[in-house]
This record gives structure tokens, C-alpha cells and sequence, in this order.
């Protein structure tokens, strides 16, 4: 028997729970997350949120800097609402009862970060992320009308294909319960908040449920998907072999931390007029140049000259993480290298949340809003996900109260002939193999040759998938896998398409940027 929901949320990161927290003034609704309910990105996220509070800061500047960032390709329209609904959300979170940093008068204290010409991170220390998760679920908690499924895996969305008003809708949710069972949890309105996909590379930031499948989900059923070929790559992760590239936030950077090469010359000024500030895309791909032309394994961040007091004090948790790998950042720079971070493209969302499938609404990192363009602007993503919740949640609530219909006669999920495996081998190599190919191939800069190589490679590791998914139970490493495999498979669609270099996307064959022909979304879609 199917689960039956108002509201059906895939995700519990900042998104999902920003829109679980207004929606359940309206109605019921189910919370599912893939692991525990903290687990997301949002619980990793270091630096901030990024928005106008400081008495000398505008909403025009805001803006400004997210349209530099995004090299042409933000949707102003997107960025607008984003920077100017950001103030009243952060205030909610911290009426809610976060604990941001602030001065000694009461007021927030403010960091900086790449990109931004102001002092506008809202920040608690560098745990911010953990912070936001802690409030929103702990408010979450205080309302009756949400309930959590954790250890839960969607694998695919519903739709409906029988009745004949409401063809095509989106009516929920195929998941896989902890029990191993595969349940239907049905809701008026379906949301994806399901985060990015890091784990598409090998080396990324992100923690082990970033594999996209809110994309994966979205693209099979027919969604349009924009962008994918601009995967943020952070560039200062901790250059350790047992770190799995910890982060070391940009806010290093904003409190004056200086890139240096081993031989400790500085070499950002030759890239950017903002030096080590300058946007992630610049930053990464000159990191990338230089272990390229020197043949070192790592840069380094040189935070030694601000004292062990300040770092221990506004960095705990990053000088703790050094720590532990035998790092002192205090007396030492800190090795660093760029890693795969955050997906910018994603799921097409208007600015309600709505995707183009009815019934389905996509928000956070999944949703390609238009907020980022081509490169994101640091720590404009939690406030996208506390602004779209909020934005997304108003709508759906209107849309389940004008008579969205409440899904009848589902299918149950086929399992067919699927039977036990007897070769789970096949996925981890499947899975190692798709991951290095991303990373060597479709990595900082491409080529049209090596975008050729990947997606060889990619189809024929695609077919491979699509015929053990059928021929055996799923379990939860399959649906990673499959995912992935249509994530990179978007990701190697959109780079090919795009002939020019932009942002995050940098082709050696294509060099310069093209408003002429470019200056438009990569959209791919497939019929359901
Ligand atoms: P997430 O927080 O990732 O949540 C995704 C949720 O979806 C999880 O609950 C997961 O379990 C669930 N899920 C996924 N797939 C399924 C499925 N199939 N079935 C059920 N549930 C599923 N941004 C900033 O603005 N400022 C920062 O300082 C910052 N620092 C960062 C530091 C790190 C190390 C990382 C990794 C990211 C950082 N970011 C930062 C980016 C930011 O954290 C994310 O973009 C943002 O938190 C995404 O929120 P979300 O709600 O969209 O997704
Ligand atoms: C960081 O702290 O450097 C991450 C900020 C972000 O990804 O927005």
C-alpha cells in the first residue's frame, strides 16, 4: 500500500527542510533522506551565507558581484529575489535560534569571501552548515505535520500515466526503505532538494550522498536539465592522502591567507587583479596551471602570519582538521589542491521551484534557478536554498490546496525477474572507473578530444549498468551508481555542446568566451 502525503520531500539538506518547515503549515508532509538526516552537504558547509546585512553594504553590490561571478549567464531575475528576499531569511534562521558569530554590540559579524567587494558572510565560525542543519531540524521537530524517513532511498519518480486529467504529473516517489523493501510514498506535490553530485569525480568535497540523483531521477522522467557542464571546483581542499579532501574554507582567504608555490613565491596577482580572492573559477584553474607547469603535487595557503590565537579562534574546526593530519597551520602553510565541490547546472526551476514536469519542484543544489550562471558566487548557495524553500513551499502550498490531485491507482514497484547478485564487484569497479574517467577527462580544463574519450567510455559503462539494475535487486550502491553514470553522462553532454570557454567550463579548443552564440543555458532533456 502506497504512503500518502501532502508534501513528499526528497532531501533533508537546507532545501528540503527550509521548504518541509512552511509547507507543514498546510499540510502533511514526508521527509525522506538517504542516510542519516544530517548527512548532506549543507551539515559540511564551512564559510557562510552570503547576504546584505551590513550598514554599509547594498543589494545592488550583491547582485553586481553574483552577475561577475557567473560570467554572463545568472538570470537576473533569479539573483533579484535571491539577494533581495536573502536578509529576511538569515534574520528567520537566526529567530529560529542560530548561533552566528557577532561582535561585541550584538550586530552579526561579517566575513569575506572570493568574489564578494564587501564583508557580508554570516558565518558560526567555520561550521556554519552544521549550525543551520542543527536549527532547521530541531524546528522541524517542534511540528507535528513532518515526518522523517532516514536510511531512505528514492529511486525514481512516479508519474502518472493512466488518469486522464493528470497525465504526466509527477505523483511521488519509488523508494528503498532500511528494511530493503521498496515502498510508494505518494504526495499533491513532490519536491526534489536532493543536493549536488561531487561524487561524480574522484577527488571531491562533498560527503558520499552527493551522487545527483535528483538530476538522474529528474532527466528520466523527462525534465529539462540545464548547465551541467559547469562543475564548481573548489580550489583549496587539504592535500593529505587520508584527508579525502577535507576543505579548507575561502574564508582563510577573506581573513587574508595567501596562496604561495613551494619555492613560497605568491603567484595569484598574475592571474587576477583580486589576487587570491578572485573568483573560484580563476582561482582553481590558476592552482591548476601552476601544478601543471611546476610539477609540484600541491600549492600551499600561508595563514602564519595571523597567530595561532585568531586561527584557533575564528578557524576551530579547519585548525583541528590540520591538526590531525599533522598540519599546524599556525607555524606551517597548509598544502591545498582544488576538488570537485558544487554542481551549478541542475534541475530547470522557475522561481517558485516549479521544474518542468507538473507536480515536481526542484530547489537548492539540484535546481538550476539561473542564480549561478556559470560560476557560483561563494556562499550564495545556502541562502538559495533557504530562499527557494521558503519560495517554493508558497506555491506548492497553493497548488495542493487548488486541487492538485491526490494520486489514485499507482502500480506498486515491479521487481520483475531481479534476482540476488552475485558479482557486487561489478559496481565498485563500475563505480571507480566512472569517477577517475570524470577527473581525467572532463576535469578544470578540457578538450573536445578528451570529452570524445569520456563519453566512450561512459556509454559503454552506461549499458553495463542499465543490465545489471535489471537483473538484480536493487540496493542502494546500484542506484548511486546508475545515477552517477547519467549525471557524468549530462555533465559530458552539455561540455561537448558548448563551444567556447565560460566560467567554469574552460576548453583548450574553444579558448575565449562567445557572447555571440553563447550566451545562453546548455538544456538537455529525454523523453520520459
Ligand atoms: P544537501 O544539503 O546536500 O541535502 C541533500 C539531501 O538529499 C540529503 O538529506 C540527502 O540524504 C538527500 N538525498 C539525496 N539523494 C536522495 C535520494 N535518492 N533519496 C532520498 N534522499 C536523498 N555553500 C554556502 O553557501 N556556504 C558555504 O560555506 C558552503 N560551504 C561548503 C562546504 C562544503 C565542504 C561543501 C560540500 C559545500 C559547501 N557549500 C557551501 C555548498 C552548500 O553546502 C550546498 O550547496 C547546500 O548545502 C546544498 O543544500 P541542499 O539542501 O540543496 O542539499
Ligand atoms: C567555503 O567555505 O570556502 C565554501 C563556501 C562555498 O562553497 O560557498
Amino acid at each position: 500500500m502506497p504512503l500518502r502525503f501532502d508534501f513528499v520531500v526528497l532531501g533533508g539538506g537546507v532545501a528540503g527542510l527550509s521548504f518541509a518547515l512552511k509547507a507543514a503549515e498546510h499540510g502533511q508532509v514526508a521527509v525522506l533522506t538517504k542516510r542519516s538526516r544530517d548527512e548532506c552537504n549543507t551539515h559540511y558547509a564551512q564559510g557562510g551565507i552570503a547576504s546584505v546585512l551590513a550598514a554599509d553594504d547594498t543589494f545592488e553590490s550583491h547582485i553586481e558581484d553574483t552577475l561577475t561571478a557567473g560570467a554572463g549567464l545568472c538570470h537576473r531575475d533569479a539573483v533579484e529575489v535571491t539577494v533581495r528576499e536573502g536578509p529576511a531569511a538569515v534574520r528567520e534562521l537566526a529567530a529560529l535560534g542560530a548561533d552566528f558569530a557577532r561582535r561585541r554590540g550584538g550586530e552579526l559579524e561579517l566575513g569575506r569571501e572570493g568574489g564578494h567587494s564587501k564583508r557580508r558572510i554570516v558565518h558560526s565560525g567555520d561550521i556554519t552548515g552544521r549550525e543551520v542543519e542543527r536549527v532547521l531540524l530541531s524546528a522541524c521537530d517542534d511540528q507535528k505535520n513532518i515526518t522523517f524517513f532516514p536510511d531512505t532511498t528514492a529511486i525514481d519518480l512516479v508519474r502518472d500515466r493512466q488518469s486522464s486529467h493528470g497525465q504526466g504529473r509527477v505523483l511521488g516517489a519509488y523508494a528503498l526503505t532500511p528494511a530493503g523493501k521498496i515502498e510508494t510514498y505518494l504526495g499533491r506535490v513532490t519536491v526534489l532538494a536532493t543536493g549536488g553530485a561531487g561524487k561524480v569525480y574522484l577527488y571531491t568535497t562533498n560527503p558520499d550522498v552527493a551522487t545527483g540523483d535528483g538530476v538522474a531521477m529528474a532527466y528520466r522522467a523527462g525534465a529539462p536539465i540545464a548547465n551541467m557542464e559547469f562543475y564548481q571546483f573548489h580550489p583549496t581542499c587539504l592535500y593529505h592522502p587520508e584527508a579525502k579532501s577535507f576543505l579548507v574554507s575561502e574564508a582563510l582567504r577573506g581573513e587574508g591567507g595567501k596562496l604561495r608555490l613551494r619555492s613560497g613565491e605568491t603567484f595569484m596577482e598574475r592571474y587576477h587583479a583580486l589576487g587570491a580572492l578572485a573568483p573560484r573559477d580563476v582561482v582553481a584553474r590558476a592552482i591548476d596551471a601552476e601544478l601543471k607547469r611546476t610539477g609540484d603535487e600541491s600549492v600551499f595557503l600561508d595563514m602564519t602570519h595571523l597567530g595561532r590565537t585568531f586561527l584557533m579562534e575564528r578557524f576551530p574546526n579547519i585548525y583541528a582538521a590540520c591538526k590531525a593530519f599533522n598540519v599546524d597551520m599556525a607555524v606551517q602553510p597548509i598544502p591545498v589542491v582544488p576538488a570537485a565541490h558544487y554542481m551549478c547546472g541542475g534541475v530547470v526551476s522557475d522561481l517558485d521551484g516549479r521544474t518542468g514536469c507538473p507536480g515536481l519542484y526542484a530547489i537548492g543544489e539540484v535546481a538550476c534557478t539561473g542564480l549561478h550562471g556559470a560560476n557560483r558566487l561563494a556562499s550564495n548557495s545556502l541562502l538559495e536554498g533557504l530562499v527557494f524553500g521558503a519560495r517554493a513551499a508558497r506555491a506548492g502550498a497553493e497548488e495542493a490546496k487548488g486541487g492538485a490531485p491526490s494520486p489514485g491507482g499507482v502500480p506498486d514497484w515491479d521487481a520483475g525477474a531481479a534476482g540476488d547478485s552475485d558479482e557486487s564487484v561489478v559496481v565498485s569497479h563500475n563505480w571507480d572507473e566512472l569517477r577517475r574517467l570524470m577527473w581525467n577527462y572532463v576535469g578544470i580544463v578540457r578538450t573536445g578530444k578528451r570529452l570524445m574519450r569520456a563519453r566512450r567510455r561512459l556509454d559503454l559503462l552506461r549499458e553495463e549498468i542499465r543490465e545489471y539494475y535489471w537483473r538484480f535487486k536493487v540496493t542502494r550502491d546500484v542506484v548511486e551508481l546508475r545515477n552517477i553514470a547519467d549525471v557524468a553522462h549530462l555533465v559530458v553532454e552539455c561540455a561537448t555542446r558548448r563551444k567556447e570557454s565560460r566560467g567554469l567550463h574552460c576548453t583548450l579548443d574553444y579558448p575565449e568566451r562567445d557572447d555571440h552564440n553563447w550566451l545562453r543555458d546548455t538544456v538537455v532533456s529525454r523523453e520520459p
